[in-house]
């Protein structure tokens, strides 16, 4: 099994680019579905979980080729099932985006419980209302459930609790269903708001999709036709990862190929510890200030800051002067690394399941460690580089399958970082 042997302590300088974003690839190859006629999706990550998106799709009857450097045409045309291949949806979060298309699709959907980061209970009750609104009748079997609808009908839904990918998925089906739906508390992430863009572009009439209430105006059941390619946007999670790296231990690195635009929140917190920003239209520039501050942070739905780079933030404020007190609102299981980075030095002590103190600054030794999730993983590659010494991190898969050969590109920032 391969691991990354890091030896920390390096400045890192140069220029690293981004990424098309996997929360965005991911819904790009699954909205393949909706259509009538093949599709392109351009700018895509080659890593892990978009491999995985692949072979369920391909499983279920999607001709998928290579279509340029970092392009895929998937023709969704025949289906040969409405059943998902249960060892893959167990690694991926995401597979549970499929069942919207298909349902509208197919009017059946046979799936288990999906898979992905363990950060947390993750339930799909959402999911599940969502479909019951639509008018779906729900079996469940173990771990797998039946979805099953004659015809989807449009319907007026609130979402009692913000989700990005229900969002996603109930948006999907709604393009098909039969009338018009309209989709409240609605998640704003501006990956939906690209898919929607695409899906419009294509013939579906799409309206607030990153806003909280979007409307859709259903296509009873006529596939989606032509609409060019989908050029996924920007990873903004790679983006603000790098970021972070670079107000740990940036002499000058410049961050191409990203949107400012939609790190914010995160932006706005490095500047409040001290960190010095530059910005242009797609590109950022950080260096490590002489002196950082802590600050406490509380993650959000988007505009907030993201989830996905608390792990990573945590570890910068291990380096910052002062007391941090970081909350983690949106997965209950998305803390479980601090123990971890104690045994690497840091001073971190939990307060309840959601809430930890992290004193500063602390100096961090090298160790050997094991990825637990996609996110915790990067954010520990950002730990070790900062440790004094040698650091094994073993699991990499989990790195794999967010981050395209990660040790490559932080290599040429000058990183002594190898894939073992
Ligand atoms: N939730 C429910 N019931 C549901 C659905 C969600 O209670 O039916 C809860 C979740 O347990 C969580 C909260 O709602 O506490 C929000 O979760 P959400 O559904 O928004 O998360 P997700 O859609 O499963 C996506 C990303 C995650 C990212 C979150 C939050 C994808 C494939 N995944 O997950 O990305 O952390 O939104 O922004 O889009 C990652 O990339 O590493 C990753 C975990």
């Amino acid at each position: 099994m391969a691991e990354f042997l890091i030896k920390g302590g390096r400045k890192l300088k140069g220029e690293i680019e981004v990424h098309g974003a996997k929360n965005a690839a991911l819904k790009a190859l699954a909205s393949s579905l909706l259509f009538s006629s093949p599709i392109t999706v351009k700018n895509l990550p080659w890593i892990e979980d978009v491999f995985r998106m692949k072979e369920l799709l391909e499983d279920i009857g999607v001709r998928i080729s290579k279509a340029g450097e970092r392009g895929l045409k998937l023709d969704a045309r025949d289906l040969s099932g409405a059943g998902f291949r249960k060892d893959i949806a167990r690694l991926l979060r995401a597979s549970v985006v499929l069942t919207g298309p298909l349902l509208a699709r197919e009017k059946k959907v046979i799936f288990p419980h999906p898979g992905g980061d363990v950060i947390g209970k993750r339930p799909i009750d959402i999911f599940l209302e969502g479909f019951r609104a639509f008018g779906a009748k729900i079996r469940a079997r173990g771990d797998s459930y039946e979805v099953s609808a004659g015809k989807l009908k449009g319907a007026d839904f609130t979402f009692k609790m913000i989700s990005v990918t229900a969002t996603e998925t109930l948006m999907m089906a709604a393009v098909l269903a039969k009338g018009r739906t309209i989709l409240r508390n609605a998640a704003l992430e501006p990956e939906i708001e690209s898919l929607a863009n695409f899906l419009n572009k294509s013939g579906a009439r799409i309206k607030g999709a990153g806003t909280p209430t979007i409307e859709i105006a259903g296509r009873n059941g006529k596939l989606l036709r032509g609409g060019g390619a989908f050029e996924i946007i920007p990873d903004r999670i790679d983006a603000g990862s790098f970021l972070i790296l670079g107000a740990a231990l940036g002499e000058r690195i410049k961050i191409k190929k990203c949107n400012p635009s939609h790190l914010v929140a995160l932006i706005f917190l490095l500047e409040s510890a001290g960190v010095k920003i530059k910005s242009g239209p797609d590109w950022l520039l950080v260096s490590r200030p002489g002196k950082l501050t802590s600050v406490d942070a509380k993650t959000r739905e988007y505009p907030g800051f993201a989830t996905d780079l608390q792990a990573p933030f945590t570890i910068l404020m291990t380096q910052a002067g002062g007391q941090a007190m970081i909350f983690e609102t949106v997965f209950e299981g998305r803390l479980n690394y601090i123990e971890e980075l104690n045994r690497m030095g840091a001073k971190i002590t939990p307060c309840d399941p959601h809430r930890i103190l992290v004193y500063g600054p602390t100096a961090l030794r090298g160790r050997e460690i094991e990825a637990p999730d996609i996110r915790a993983g990067l954010a520990f590659i950002i730990a070790a580089l900062v440790a004094k010494g040698e650091s094994r991190i073993k699991n990499i898969y989990q790195i794999d399958r967010g981050y395209e050969r990660i040790e490559e590109r932080l290599q040429k920032l000058g990183a002594d970082i190898e894939r073992v």
